[in-house]
């Protein structure tokens, strides 16, 4: 069992690693008030936000939140509940598309312009988009035929949304807002009927259960509280763009790049159709890197984010195992200002069938 309490199937050895724990299901409001899941994100900090958020609103009780390493909002989320506006970004465009609809939203998007083709409003979107029949297309070809990452009956029904929504971009009939929040949608819906054990790293050999349930769209809903800002950038242009009442970096703390693990929502939520290539159906394009995967650029990297951004409280969340030795990080942080140190226990992910905790450190420096 995952530690959210669901089965994980087997992932046969040849295809590649099984993850556990910490890329916990996180949840979010469909438009019409229903409690969805977003998706199984490795590194998620979802098991421990709020004792994450409780931590730091106990030196700071408002203001402004940077999150430049957001995946997928979950602590710009609950940020954003606490009453903090939130400043969050990421390299992935995926990610991003999530924290678009999570963070950058007041109310559930209007969809105006689609009532041009007799759409009003989004539970109507949402029910046009449930209603169509399956398509033949690229997803279905390379990720269901060739591949077992959706059943064809399913991958059918997400290629035709995805044509859908691509088609009302290409027509401009909803803005670049309302076309992330529609592809994050779309990427939440396809990953709750993905064969795979939580990653795009690989597929599961037979369809497991959560495979053959039927897919359904389900648009996700914005977050209340105040309205933030997101952004595709790298987190050292973010977190130097202003100053900001509390600075919290969650980067990458090992080898693994999201980039790969994530490429099918990758490429859904940027909207492309390239040609794909081995077991896994990687796209055959350069993928997003970062400095934080790499043991002889990480120090480097983490050392230019807190020498040049701005704030009143940063906020440094890193594993005990990270590829920075942690005496390092003290080092470098204490350089900065006063120290304090906070330890969490959270699920870890595992490449075995065990499961395992990770200690995580919060260190907290005044600025
Ligand atoms: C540990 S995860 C963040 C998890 C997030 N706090 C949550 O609870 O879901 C790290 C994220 O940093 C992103 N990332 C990696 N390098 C980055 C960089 N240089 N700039 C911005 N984002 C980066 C990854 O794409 C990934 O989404």
């Amino acid at each position: 069992m995952g530690s959210d309490g669901r089965e994980i199937a087997p992932i046969p050895a040849k295809l590649g690693r099984r993850f556990h724990g910490s890329m916990l299901h996180r949840c979010a409001l469909s438009a019409t008030g229903v409690r969805l899941s977003t998706m199984r994100y490795i590194g998620s900090k979802g098991a421990i936000v709020e004792t994450v958020l409780d931590h730091l609103q106990q030196r700071e009780s408002s203001g402004t939140l940077c999150d430049p390493f957001g995946g997928l909002g979950t602590i710009g989320a609950a940020a954003r509940r606490r009453g903090y506006k939130v400043y969050s970004g990421d390299i992935l465009h995926c990610a991003v598309a999530f924290q678009t609809i999570r963070l950058g939203f007041a109310r559930p998007p209007t969809f105006k312009r689609l009532m041009a083709v007799g759409l009003v409003g989004a539970p109507s979107v949402e029910r046009h988009l449930q209603s169509l029949s399956g398509r033949e297309g690229w997803l279905v070809r390379n990720y269901a035929r060739e591949r077992r990452f959706y059943s064809v009956a399913n991958a059918r029904r997400i290629e035709a949304c995805r044509q859908e929504i691509e088609t009302w971009r290409a027509r401009s009939l909803i803005s670049e807002y309302e076309l992330r929040a529609l592809r994050a949608s779309l990427i939440a819906s396809s990953d709750r009927v993905a064969n795979t054990a939580g990653t795009y790293y690989a597929h599961l050999k037979v369809l497991s259960a959560k495979a053959r349930r039927a897919y359904r769209f389900e648009l996700l809903s914005p977050a209340v509280g105040p309205i933030g800002h997101t952004r595709l950038c790298d987190a050292s242009v973010r977190s130097a763009e202003r100053p900001y009442t509390i600075l919290y970096l969650d980067p990458p703390y090992n080898r693994r790049s999201y980039a790969h693990y994530y490429h099918l929502p990758e490429t859904l939520a940027r909207g492309e159709t390239p040609l794909v290539r081995g077991r896994a159906g990687v796209p055959d394009r350069a993928m997003a890197r970062s400095h934080f995967n790499s043991r002889p650029n990480a120090q480097a990297a983490l050392e230019a984010i807190v020498a040049t951004a701005e704030y009143h409280t940063l906020a440094f969340h890193y594993a005990d195992d990270g590829i920075i030795d942690i005496e390092c990080v003290r080092a470098i942080l204490r350089a900065r200002g006063p120290l304090a140190e906070v330890t969490l226990s959270a699920p870890g992910y595992t490449v075995t069938s065990r499961r395992r905790r990770v200690e995580h450190h919060l260190f907290l420096v005044d600025g």
